[in-house]
């Protein structure tokens, strides 16, 4: 099938243990609910256990059925992730899917993660790096196994100085790090796959994903934390002239997540007019995400911030 157009083409996904990050809203609620209304375990992933517990309540109030576990996460601490991951190997064998979907967008001057990570290169690219380096094990004794990113359109504007990848030297900029982040999304899927495959690994696959642009929390997140009702106003003005539905906007990640014929490397989003909404097509990625010399540099400057090697992968 050439393109997705709704939530009935995800398959049957029975016996399927899934962990989705960022599960309490937007992309990742709307996925986790659909994984597990088509028969999946989801661990629902959160970094507030009572935002997840209450979401996993709303997905079980709609799908009686659905097997969904709430489970704390908190991408911005290592700690926290060593926790998750250590939780899910001591009550599961296997990992289906690891669906990296959590971010965050225009967070203020000086926020931080626990380790002193700019927050949101911090969580977007090195928590997702590090939890799927924690879960490897799992993922690679899982045939038919997959890691699906979730990256943005932004990412064709992200610079990464290997040099400096989280701009502590440079200038504030409220944006460049989340498009930075997006774009380490891009070469980490790819480097992932390459490495895997070097390997002989035939699980996981790596997988990318954009939304287009869809009205969910991040686009005022920031602006609330700075208490800046003019760009809170910006914000909503420019969803509800031009962002697309939460719904539709998680068909390209799930359709990363589940489509039969997707191969390694796939990136998908969606296929209408500047790849804002539509039905879910693979897309291409922007030249710079393909630069497996970046790729690999950034993998190994990730292992040092990190202190995951990906078992010497
Ligand atoms: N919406 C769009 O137009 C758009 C466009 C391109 C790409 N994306 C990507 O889509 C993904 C999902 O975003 P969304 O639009 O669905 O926004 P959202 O509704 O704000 O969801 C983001 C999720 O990430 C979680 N999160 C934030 N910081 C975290 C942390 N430290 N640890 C664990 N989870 C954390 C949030 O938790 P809290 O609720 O606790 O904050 C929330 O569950 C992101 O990767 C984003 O970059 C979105």
């Amino acid at each position: 099938m050439d393109a997705w157009s709704s939530q009935a083409d995800v398959p049957p996904q029975h016996g399927k243990i899934v962990v989705v990050t960022g599960a309490n809203s937007g992309l990742g609620l709307v996925s986790a609910r659909v994984l597990a209304a088509r028969g999946a375990h989801v661990i629902m992933a959160g970094r507030s256990l009572e935002r997840v517990t209450e979401a996993a309540a709303r997905v079980r109030a709609a799908h009686p059925e659905a097997a969904v576990e709430p489970a704390l996460l908190d991408l911005a601490s290592l700690d926290s992730i060593r926790a998750f991951a250590g939780g899910f190997a001591a009550r599961h064998d296997r990992l289906d899917l690891l669906l990296n979907n959590a971010g965050l967008l225009g967070m203020p001057r000086g926020v931080k993660t626990a380790e002193g990570f700019d927050l949101q290169f911090g969580v977007n690219h090195l928590g997702h790096f590090a939890l799927t380096g924690r879960l490897l094990s799992r993922l690679r004794a899982t045939p038919g196994s997959r890691v699906v990113t979730v990256s943005s359109l932004l990412h064709r504007f992200g610079h990464i100085d290997l040099g400096d990848p989280m701009r502590e030297t440079k200038p504030f900029s409220r944006r460049q790090p989340y498009d930075d982040s997006k774009l380490a999304n891009l070469l980490f899927t790819f480097e992932l796959g390459r490495r895997l495959e070097r390997a002989g690994a035939t699980a996981p696959i790596a997988l990318a994903a954009h939304p287009g642009y869809c009205a969910t929390a991040i686009q005022e997140k920031g602006a609330r934390l700075e208490g800046s009702w003019l760009r809170i106003w910006r914000a909503r003005l420019s969803c509800a002239l031009f962002a697309g539905d939460v719904e539709q906007g998680a068909l390209p990640q799930l359709r990363a997540a589940t489509d039969p014929s997707a191969r390694a490397g796939d990136y998908f989003g969606p296929g209408g007019p500047g790849e804002l909404q539509g039905p879910a097509v693979r897309v291409k990625a922007a030249a710079r995400a393909h630069d497996a010399a970046l790729a690999a540099g950034l993998w190994d400057w990730s292992v040092t911030r990190t202190g995951e090697d990906f078992g010497g992968l």
